[in-house]
């Protein structure tokens, strides 16, 4: 495994919408990591209600002041991407829901397709564990209050996307 000091990771994921819970995992990455790629991937198996370039856009509104992070978006293998940046760590969030078994067996799978690359594992914190972009998406749909777990920027894009 490389020394982690001075390196980048990515951290990737559906992000529709991103959540106080993936801030909390990027605000933390970055007191291991020098720089962070938050990478938006496609999954179109979840149907998101985002577009990509929707998600990447709140993003990039999101992180604009931070120039440690690069906003990017991905269909292929997580792997194939890391291999043409040259990075060689994924941030992941865990929470206690069942987190777990997924986790173990897709950083043992990237691990498997390419061996440079590494896991790195941060807890969810206590305020966001229960929290999902699903259950996110489905109060909002439904008029509820979401306000304390995005963040004001994803929040207002919200409700612009959704008015027009
Ligand atoms: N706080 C709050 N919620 C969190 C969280 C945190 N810290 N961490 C994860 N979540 C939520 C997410 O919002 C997501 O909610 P949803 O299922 O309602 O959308 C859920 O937990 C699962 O998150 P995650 O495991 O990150 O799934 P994902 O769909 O966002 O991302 C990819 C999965 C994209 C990273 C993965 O499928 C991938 O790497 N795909 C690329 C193709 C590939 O390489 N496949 C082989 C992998 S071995």
């Amino acid at each position: 495994m490389s020394n982690i000091k001075n390196k980048s990771a990515i951290y990737a994921g559906t992000f529709d919408p991103f959540t106080n819970g993936h801030d909390d995992i990027v605000k933390r990455a970055l007191n291991i990591f020098d720089d962070l790629t938050i990478l938006v991937a496609k999954s179109p198996v979840k149907k998101p209600l985002f577009s990509v370039a929707q998600r990447v856009g709140m993003l990039n509104n999101l992180y604009a002041k931070d120039d440690r992070i690069t906003i990017d978006s991905w269909e292929g293998l997580l792997v194939d991407y890391a291999n043409e940046k040259g990075k060689k760590f994924l941030v992941r969030g865990l929470r206690p829901s069942g987190d777990f078994e997924i986790e173990f067996q897709m950083a043992s799978m990237n691990h498997n397709l390419n061996d440079d690359i590494d896991t790195i594992f941060l807890m969810t914190g206590p305020d966001h564990y229960f929290i999902s972009s699903t259950l996110i998406r489905e109060i909002f749909q439904h008029g509820g209050d979401i306000e304390s777990h995005v963040p004001p920027i994803i929040f207002n894009k919200m409700k612009e996307l959704n008015k027009g």
